[in-house]
């Protein structure tokens, strides 16, 4: 029997994982730059965390979730998403006593049971940021600048933001009622899971898709028709903090998000270049959730992105860091000079060079070509008669420069090239 990987999952294979690479230390440069700090969580957690965290209701726990009974008789699920357990640690390692914010981020893999196609997988991989602690507008702006910022450095074009604002639970509470009032007497034109949905979360119906509801809903009562005082001074602010930032926000009153902790700002950043699938990123404001897993009330926003819809996206032509690095290639010539390459290769890795060398002993044209397919900018060549010279070749690629250097200022010789 030979084995395939489960469905909705994927090898990331040698020829993509240095982009993948690449674009995770950008990533992480990026985000530790605007004072985030990294945070691991583990890959599971009890269910109730999610069930109470994420909402009982939600399609990622009523339908998505990854969970099992283990030996001991515990409720365990892999993770589906970043922020309740990011939530759990906080509230668990009272990161509140180090400073009065919290500024997170995260990078690491999910697990959702969903309908696998383009861009959506049972196992897929997110960053994302949460600041925990700030109840004020110009925080909602900074994460959303963040995300809409590396989003555009990695390239991507034709990225849309789309920004609403849900309001309080009070707000929603109200709404919810005016909205059911709406749509009762239209019953027969939803669809089933809107008709499920009705009484259960009928918001969720305001993210539908499906076109004849679509159509149904622009007739709707509008969320911010209802905001409080306070919920329309917060987005007012978030809004202009954004334009302030010139980052451009188109505002979509349906877009309520399918987790259940959101309280006013939700955005989303959608990408043209992608199918169905086509929300790179998603995020919002959520004060109430550090107190529903039993922390103390405290106002908190972040995002989450998706790294195979990111991926996805991107110009291929774009190499991120790749580009500035210089690749050394080295050629050895002949069985006698093996151990003094594998020296001085050791050296100059060491001395934070890239540099590969050719373990199959091909002939020199075969390494000229190699060196050239991985886009080499150096090569080093070590041959018979350098052995007996106590020095290498080394040529500047890019200027098609040709010296040679003692062993012993192969290192000093590499730096004086630009
Ligand atoms: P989310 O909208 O469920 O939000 O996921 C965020 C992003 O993860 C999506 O926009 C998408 O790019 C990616 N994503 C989600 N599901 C899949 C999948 N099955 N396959 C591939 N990519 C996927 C959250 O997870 C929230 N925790 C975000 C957040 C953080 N809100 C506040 N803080």
């Amino acid at each position: 029997m030979k084995f395939r990987s489960i469905k909705g999952t994927y090898d990331v294979l040698p020829n993509v994982s240095n982009k993948w690479k690449n674009v995770e230390s950008y990533i992480h440069q990026h985000l530790s730059r605007s004072g985030y700090s990294e945070i691991r969580t583990p890959i599971f957690e009890n269910t109730d965390l999610f069930k109470r965290g994420v909402g009982e209701d939600s399609d990622v726990v009523s339908k998505e979730m990854y969970s099992w009974i283990d030996q001991g008789g515990t409720d365990l699920t892999l993770k589906p998403e970043y922020t309740a357990s990011v939530v759990r640690s906080y509230i668990q390692n009272n990161l509140n006593s180090i400073s009065p914010i919290s500024k997170l981020y995260y990078i690491g893999d999910l697990f959702r049971r969903e309908r696998p196609q383009k861009g959506r997988y049972r196992q897929f991989r997110q960053f994302g940021i949460e600041a925990i602690g700030s109840k004020y507008p110009e925080q909602d702006a900074e994460i959303i600048s963040i995300a809409y910022n590396i989003l555009s450095e990695l390239g991507i074009q034709d990225i849309t933001l789309n920004l609403n604002s849900i309001g309080s639970s009070e707000t929603r509470k109200k709404y919810r009622q005016i909205l059911i009032d709406f749509l009762k007497p239209n019953y027969d034109q939803l669809s089933e899971s809107s008709k499920n949905r009705l009484d259960s979360n009928p918001l969720r119906i305001l993210d539908t898709k499906n076109k004849s509801e679509m159509k149904l809903l622009e007739k709707a009562p509008m969320i911010t028709e209802y905001l409080s005082n306070e919920d329309e001074i917060h987005f007012n602010e978030v809004q202009q903090y954004l334009n302030d930032l010139n980052i451009p926000f188109i505002l979509d009153t349906n877009l309520v998000r399918g987790l259940d902790y959101y309280t006013r700002t939700t955005f989303e950043i959608v990408s043209s270049k992608l199918g169905a699938q086509d929300a790179l990123c998603g995020g919002g404001r959520y004060d109430n959730l550090v107190q529903s897993l039993g922390g103390k009330p405290t106002p908190s926003v972040g995002f989450a992105a998706g790294f195979e819809r990111i991926l996805l996206a991107m110009d291929d032509e774009n190499e991120l860091v790749e580009k500035n690095i210089k690749k050394i290639y080295f050629i050895g010539l002949g069985n006698e000079v093996k151990s003094t390459m594998i020296k001085i290769l050791g050296e100059i890795r060491n001395a934070g060079y890239y540099i590969e060398f050719d373990p199959l002993r091909r002939s020199i044209k075969s390494q000229l070509r190699e060196a050239n397919k991985l886009g080499a900018s150096i090569t080093i060549i070590l041959g018979e008669k350098e052995m007996e010279e106590q020095c290498v070749q080394i040529k500047d690629l890019s200027s098609g420069n040709q010296e040679s250097a003692p062993f012993d200022s192969i290192i000093p010789y590499l730096k004086s090239l630009k």
